[in-house]
């Protein structure tokens, strides 16, 4: 096949005078090599495109592909995952991974939370707080968790963001909403164990590739996979496969929350259990970060024992049947 490559390189921006925090959900050179590497091992011809704005210009121009991968994130705004797969939906290019709805609305994490808690799947209370003023309406038990509403790679996820008493409260919403300039999530903090699930495929037929447990070590920021911690993976977090029954439920949770998003071809879907080791959905990831060695999806595959072509390939499979 002939793939069209999409994505935002982390370099390109920062010579254009964005900051590293703005680029932190951005790709390195590292991973578009991976990509191209895999697709090209896998017997595919593949054409970097770059980011939205090029894409825009080739499809105006009449060029298509067989099939687009796009790993771009956009710059801003909630629906930013979205502009790419919305694009190549006008232009009627077929394409990898989710559509603009699931995209944009797995980004607000409110909006996801609000389909997943409909949908019969535990997620901790929450509510969402546009400004100081709502703070008085809060009406949650503490210790809370601030995040900001639509970031990823755990940008604003801190040790600030766990708020054990009410007089901490304002303090970190007013640090958050001033830095991040959109509203935040304030949920109840889940105190217990860490797992991420990495779905492959399409409704009905969804493959679980593997779940894993987060387990931080001794030099990490204590009880959340912030995004130092991330970032330092190597020697700040232990990966293991969950081969428990809390594991099981939360395929089966992680199978139905791909469904009630609209999931498609493959997502990473994060979970948490309370003190009573109860689990509790806390966000999914239809674009999950494809870094060889440094992003949860493929370590999962390692952990699983599929190598990183063969996971990309069973991606693709997923979405060459699906179209
Ligand atoms: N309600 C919560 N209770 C406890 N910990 C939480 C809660 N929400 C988030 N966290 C911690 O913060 C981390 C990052 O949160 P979350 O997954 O929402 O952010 P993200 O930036 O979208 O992550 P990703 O890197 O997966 O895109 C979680 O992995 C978890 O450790
Ligand atoms: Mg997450």
């Amino acid at each position: 096949m002939r793939v069209g490559f999409v994505y935002d390189l982390r370099d390109d921006y920062l010579r254009e005078g964005y900051s590293a925090e703005d680029v932190v959900e951005f790709d390195t050179g590292d991973t578009l090599d991976h990509i191209d590497g895999a697709l090209t091992r896998l017997g595919h011809s593949v054409e970097r495109i770059g980011r939205g704005q090029q894409l825009a210009r080739r499809l105006v121009e009449g060029m298509r592909w067989d099939l687009v991968l796009s790993i771009a994130e956009g710059l801003h705004g909630r629906s930013r995952e979205a502009q790419v797969p919305a694009l190549l939906e006008m232009f009627g290019q077929p394409y990898l991974f989710s559509d603009p709805l699931t995209m944009a609305l797995t980004l607000d994490k409110a909006m996801a939370k609000r389909v997943i808690h409909t949908a019969g799947i535990p997620t901790a209370p929450w509510c969402v707080v546009n400004s100081l003023d709502d703070i008085a309406q809060i009406n949650l038990p503490f210790p809370l968790f601030v995040k900001p509403l639509w970031e990823g790679t755990g940008k604003g996820c801190d040790l600030q963001s766990l708020v054990r008493d009410k007089k901490e409260l304002p303090g970190v919403v007013a640090a958050k909403l001033e830095r991040f300039r959109q509203p935040v999530l304030v949920e109840t903090f889940l105190s217990g164990r860490e797992f991420t699930v990495a779905l492959i495929g399409n409704t009905p037929d969804i493959h679980p590739l593997g779940i894993m447990e987060i387990f931080l070590n001794d030099q990490a920021d204590a009880e959340i996979y912030t995004m130092t911690n991330k970032e330092l993976s190597e020697s700040r977090v232990t990966y293991q496969l969950a081969q428990d029954t809390v594991g099981d439920r939360i395929v089966q949770l992680g199978r139905e929350a791909f469904m009630a998003l609209g999931c498609r071809d493959v997502a990473r879907i994060d979970f948490r259990c309370d003190a009573a080791g109860n689990p509790y959905f806390l966000e999914a990831n239809p674009l999950p970060g494809l870094h060889q060695t440094h992003s949860d999806l493929p370590i999962i595959a390692g952990l699983v024992g599929v190598a990183y072509d063969d996971m990309l390939g069973m991606i693709l499979e997923a979405g060459r049947k699906r179209l």
